[in-house]
């Protein structure tokens, strides 16, 4: 539909600030974002004006200093870590010859690499049409471009039309189809209910080494899809830890720092399986010094999509790296003997035996005659399901 310029893997990362408020200092943030996106950052261009210009965002002056660079490092993606208007993202690409994105495109593309569930890759296809349609403006299509803006008016509107129309049809039926994935979600989460089965959910910021932690957590295990979640979710998985209720466990998409406000929705279908678990295992990477900013970003996340009151068990990861080696398989409590942070390394499995122990003490097994097994067919099967759900309760 469009004529963009793909881009490299080489990025100018751009930061601007206006009047007198102080430059922000998530450029470090942006740059792991960039990485996290599979972009490595060629260089920084910073500057400061008065206010957004609405045709480029940043001044000539500044145009021409990120061209050079791009040219320089041989760049051909250009990020800018501020909202961009459609038109603004447009002339710039005109201006610089190579792409164009913004923050909140770099974060929808990180969650389209990264949502596990069927659900979240819906609803972040969802958010990035969505977004895509608020720019669309004319002059980005392909044949405009060949007709090199002369009557501009005619042709070029007639493709924007196709394009609004072709856009609009497929965001209704997305949401068509994640209506219905969300119904099929609650019907499984009865089942799950009936069975017993607490869920964990592992949540945490980007990078922090959850989908290690949720591999080696269930590497003996086998896909929990197989059975409670067939066809819904390939990234639960059951999860055994002996003398302790049938548990399953949740790997989910990693967390970023002010996460824009419109991407909320599409974020939290994403995190589903965290809204809906007794227990988040809330991943830190204890060897970053971001860590306890991290632990807030994610909690504020989590309070917006409903997961505030959710207990959390803090896994405090990497504790090979930076001689915190030594606190691996340590664990802390609450007064109630609750253990409230385990220290572990998700890479070397140091400490993971400590966790299992800890998921055991808060899941007791159910007493004698109670503790019902997973079952294969009555996950298939909802009469079966049902059956067992009247003969256990
Ligand atoms: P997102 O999907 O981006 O949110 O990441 P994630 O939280 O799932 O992290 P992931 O498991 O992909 O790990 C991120 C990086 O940290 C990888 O390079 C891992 O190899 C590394 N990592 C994970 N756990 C450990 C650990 O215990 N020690 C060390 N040294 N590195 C680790």
């Amino acid at each position: 539909m469009f004529e963009r310029h793909a881009g490299n893997d080489r990025a100018v990362l751009v930061q601007l600030a206006f009047g007198k408020a102080p430059i922000a200092d998530d450029l470090e943030e942006l740059q792991s974002l960039a990485a996290t996106a599979g972009a490595a950052t060629a260089e920084v261009v910073t500057g400061r004006r008065d206010r957004p210009d609405a045709a480029l965002f940043a001044g000539r002056g500044k145009v021409q200093e990120i061209s050079d660079a791009c040219v320089a490092t041989q760049s051909e993606l250009v990020i800018f870590n501020h909202p961009l208007s459609g038109v603004q993202e447009r002339n710039l690409e005109r201006e610089l010859s190579c792409r164009v994105i913004d923050r909140r495109t770099l974060i929808l593309d990180i969650f389209a690499q990264r949502a596990r569930s069927a659900e979240g890759k819906l609803a972040v296809e969802l958010a990035q049409l969505e977004h895509l349609a608020t720019r669309l403006v004319r002059g980005w299509s392909h044949l405009e471009r060949q007709r090199g803006g002369i009557g501009l008016r005619g042709p070029g509107e007639k493709q924007l039309e196709i394009d609004r129309r072709l856009i609009s049809g497929k965001i209704r039926a997305l949401r068509e189809r994640l209506d219905r994935v969300e119904r099929q979600r609650h019907t499984q989460r009865r089942r799950r209910e009936r069975s017993q089965t607490r869920a964990i959910a592992i949540v945490g910021y980007t990078n922090a080494g959850k989908s290690t932690l949720f591999n080696r957590l269930t590497a003996a295990g086998t896909y929990a899809a197989d059975q409670l979640f067939a066809t819904l979710d390939t990234t639960v998985r059951k999860l055994y830890v002996a003398d302790a209720q049938p548990l399953v466990v949740s790997d989910t998409v990693g967390f970023v720092r002010a996460l824009p406000h419109e991407l909320v929705e599409a974020f939290k279908a994403t995190l589903l399986e965290a809204v809906e678990a007794d227990l988040l295992l809330h991943v830190v990477d204890g060897a970053s010094d971001q860590r306890e900013a991290q632990i807030e970003a994610v909690n504020a996340v989590l309070a917006e999509i409903g997961a505030a009151d959710i207990p959390q068990l803090i896994v405090v990861n990497k504790c090979d790296l930076l001689g915190l080696g030594t606190d691996a398989g340590r664990v802390e409590h609450d007064e109630s003997g609750q253990a409230q942070r385990v220290f572990v390394s998700a890479r070397t499995g140091a400490g993971i035996a400590e966790l299992r122990n800890a998921l055991q003490h808060r899941f007791p097994a159910a007493p004698r005659g109670y503790d019902q097994p997973l079952d294969t067919d009555a996950a298939n099967d909802p009469a079966l399901a049902e059956n067992i759900a009247h003969s256990s309760g």
